[in-house]
């Protein structure tokens, strides 16, 4: 890195006889000449380019089609069966995070008997509803109503808005950019391009870096996932509701649990380290080469998930968390969301609050994982000193291998704690949404075609009906049939 500094320092070297040829017009500037890094310099660019492209072509020449970018149907139709059987058990919930942006398409999954104890299941990092698939089935098949939802960026709820962004700063900022345009456009865009033009299509890839119209990831903030869960527990008329937080589910769900004790009956803490960050480390997710690698390989993944997560996992189910993980951009967004999570949480501090403390807590924890997660455990038992404590033989994502301990538990605890009383009753549809919501219905099978291609598009031949199941089917431009 030091020689790259050092080309940059010093551009007007005689012996760059090139920049002699250089057409006039690169003097136009990119971007405000505020640093450093963003004064144009097409050599010092395009070194870093060359250099970059002489890497990738070394480390990554397939991996960057190993990450195609599909489009959702085209996804959808790709995925194993049990991940199909998965999504056709759920029903896509909108909720809204912000007034001026258009609904977010979550995923959930509802079993078991409506009117009996509801239970609503958040998963970590890295996860989704599928990972409770059986703790869904248990629960359920034990009287109890019980929801798993798929927080925005993960599973099969969206995870890409589309925004007008600037490029990133810094070198190493510009860096990656370059680097997510050539995973973008493929390796050799730009050499198709000098070939066509017979000129190096600097400004057009500066113009790109600089500003340009993206699919960005949705990135939400523990506050963005307060609304979310808000919503949903609204929509799908939860509350009061036993809610189980695994992993970084804590971390993702504390705030909506702090502002909305009312609506809580009561919470259970699945394998949450008191940092509430998380079992899978983010960085692998994060760093260029290493993310292409564990996200491209199947057994890549299955062996980062057998050292950090779960030793009993199927073959197949670490496939399915891989495949639904890397589609759609979800990588991005769950290394926006894992790096939005509040650095400073405080486990005694949240449970100890004058909301929390008379809520009825579990805490359910892996006995043989590890010496320091066993010790992180009593550290997690004493900031919650009112907790009951039970622990199973599972890993750290348990409801992979140990689940039906996971579902003993969670009815055992749920049937210990008097009968819920309703406090949100169902309302009515309105009148107007409901007609809305028919003829969208009726509407929607004459245009099946159309979605699936344009990726967010698709909204507006939707109803933007909260909580009415209209269509779920067709989110993936999947009518019928498939
Ligand atoms: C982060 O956690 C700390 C300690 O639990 C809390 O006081 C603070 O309000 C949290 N910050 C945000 C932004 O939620």
């Amino acid at each position: 890195m030091a020689i790259i500094t050092e080309e940059q320092d010093q551009p007007q070297r005689p012996n760059q006889s090139h920049s002699e040829t250089r057409p006039p017009k690169v003097q136009k500037p990119i971007s405000p000449p505020s640093s450093k890094s963003s004064t144009p310099n097409p050599f010092t660019f395009w070194f870093y380019f060359t250099l970059l492209v002489s890497l990738t072509t070394l480390f990554l020449i397939s991996l960057s089609y190993l990450a195609p970018r599909q489009d959702p149907k085209s996804w959808f139709l790709s995925l194993p069966h049990n991940l199909r059987q998965h999504f056709s058990e759920g029903r896509i919930v909108k909720v809204q995070t912000s007034p001026n942006q258009a609904p977010i398409e979550v995923f959930t999954t509802e079993h078991g008997p409506v009117g009996a104890e509801n239970v609503l299941l958040v998963h970590g990092l890295g996860l989704s509803s599928y990972s409770f698939r059986k703790v869904l089935s248990m629960l359920a098949s034990k009287g109890i109503h019980v929801v798993a939802v798929d927080l925005p960026g993960n599973g099969f709820s969206e995870k890409s808005v589309v925004e007008v962004v600037e490029g990133g700063n810094g070198v190493f900022g510009r860096l990656l950019d370059v680097y997510d345009e050539i995973q973008e456009k493929g390796l050799f865009w730009a050499f198709d391009r000098m070939i066509e033009t017979g000129q190096i299509p600097y400004e057009e890839i500066g113009n790109r870096v600089s500003k340009r119209k993206v699919v960005r990831p949705i990135e939400l903030s523990p506050g963005d996932i307060a609304r979310v869960l808000g919503q949903v527990v609204e929509t799908m008329g939860l509350a009061p509701v036993h809610l189980v937080l695994h992993d970084s589910g804590l971390g993702y769900s504390a705030n909506w649990v702090s502002e909305n004790p009312a609506l809580l009956r009561s919470v259970t803490l699945v394998d949450t380290d008191s940092k509430a960050i998380g079992a899978l480390p983010l960085w692998v997710l994060e760093v260029p080469v290493i993310r292409e690698v564990v996200l491209g390989f199947s057994f890549a993944y299955a062996q980062l998930i057998n050292i950090c997560c779960s030793r009993g996992i199927a073959v197949l189910d670490a496939e399915a968390h891989r495949v639904l993980l890397r589609g759609r951009n979800g990588r991005q967004a769950v290394v926006g969301m894992g790096t939005k999570l509040n650095k400073s949480f405080d486990l005694a501090e949240w449970g100890g609050s004058d909301g929390l403390k008379d809520i009825p807590m579990q805490v359910l924890w892996s006995g043989g994982w590890s010496k320091e997660w066993s010790e992180e455990g009593r550290r997690v038992a004493d900031a919650l000193p009112l907790a009951v404590f039970v622990t199973h033989s599972g890993g750290r994502w348990p409801q992979e291998d140990a689940a039906d301990k996971l579902a003993e538990s969670i009815v055992q605890f749920v049937s210990s704690l008097p009968k819920s009383i309703r406090i949100v009753e169902e309302e009515q549809i309105p009148e107007h949404i409901q007609k809305m919501f028919d003829e969208a219905k009726s509407t929607d099978h004459h245009h099946h075609h159309h979605h699936g291609h344009g990726g967010q598009e698709h909204h507006d031949s939707h109803a933007h009906v909260h909580g009415a199941d209209a269509g779920y089917m067709e989110a993936y431009g999947l009518g019928n049939g498939w």
